[in-house]
């Protein structure tokens, strides 16, 4: 956590929060986590303060993130903030129905500066680490992950899609996928 992710307090919003502190959910292998996420239920939302998957493309991240929106089925939304540099997340979340709801240019820089000196300065694929995005999921927008495009729409009729789901949520079950922590 502290090597790859930066430590439990995540800066976000002009505040540091610590991320391992909230509820949430693990995903374990052999009793060893693989992922987790934690979120905070705040005035009928939920925020989605912290998710990782010690293995990338395994479909973790998806068990993680389904197994917290029926958690918190009854928000009006979920949100969470992001940054510019992280690519793998902003497709993550678009793919799973969420929509930019907020830019703050700078955001980052600024936490940097008052906050978390430690935050990196640049970020996935050499990309300086600056802005914070928001993403939102509302329930017009929610649906069950799928095409979402004219082109996942072609995929899905010649069964790609399809088989990429089916592949995660087999290789999720024959793990212990989750346990709940708090
Ligand atoms: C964002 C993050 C949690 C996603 O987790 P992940 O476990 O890689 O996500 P998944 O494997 O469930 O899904 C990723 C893609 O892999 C695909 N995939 C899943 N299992 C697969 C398999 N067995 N073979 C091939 N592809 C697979 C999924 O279909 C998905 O593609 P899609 O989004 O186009 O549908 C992960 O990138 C991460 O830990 N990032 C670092 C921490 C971070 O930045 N967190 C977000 C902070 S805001």
């Amino acid at each position: 956590m502290h090597d790859e992710f930066g430590g439990p307090f995540q800066a976000r919003r002009g505040e540091l929060i610590d991320v391992l502190a909230l509820p949430g959910f693990v995903a374990e292998r052999n009793g060893q986590v693989i992922g987790l996420v934690t979120y905070q239920r705040e005035n009928n939302e939920c925020e989605l303060a912290f998710i990782a998957a010690l293995e990338r493309h395994q479909g973790i991240g998806t068990a993680l993130f389904e197994t917290l929106r029926e958690a918190v089925a009854d928000c009006e939304r979920i949100w969470l903030v992001t940054t510019n540099d992280n690519l793998e997340a902003l497709r993550f979340y678009q793919r799973r129905g969420f929509v930019l709801s907020a830019l703050r240019p700078g955001a980052v820089n600024e936490s940097r500066r008052r906050l978390k000196p430690q935050i990196s300065t640049v970020g996935d694929f050499g990309i300086p680490v600056r802005d914070e995005l928001e993403l939102e999921l509302r329930p017009t927008t929610r649906r069950a992950a799928g095409p979402s495009s004219a082109q996942d729409a072609a995929n899905s009729k010649d069964g790609r899609w399809a088989s990429a789901a089916n592949s995660a949520v087999t290789s999720m079950a024959s793990r212990r996928v989750i346990s709940k922590r708090g």
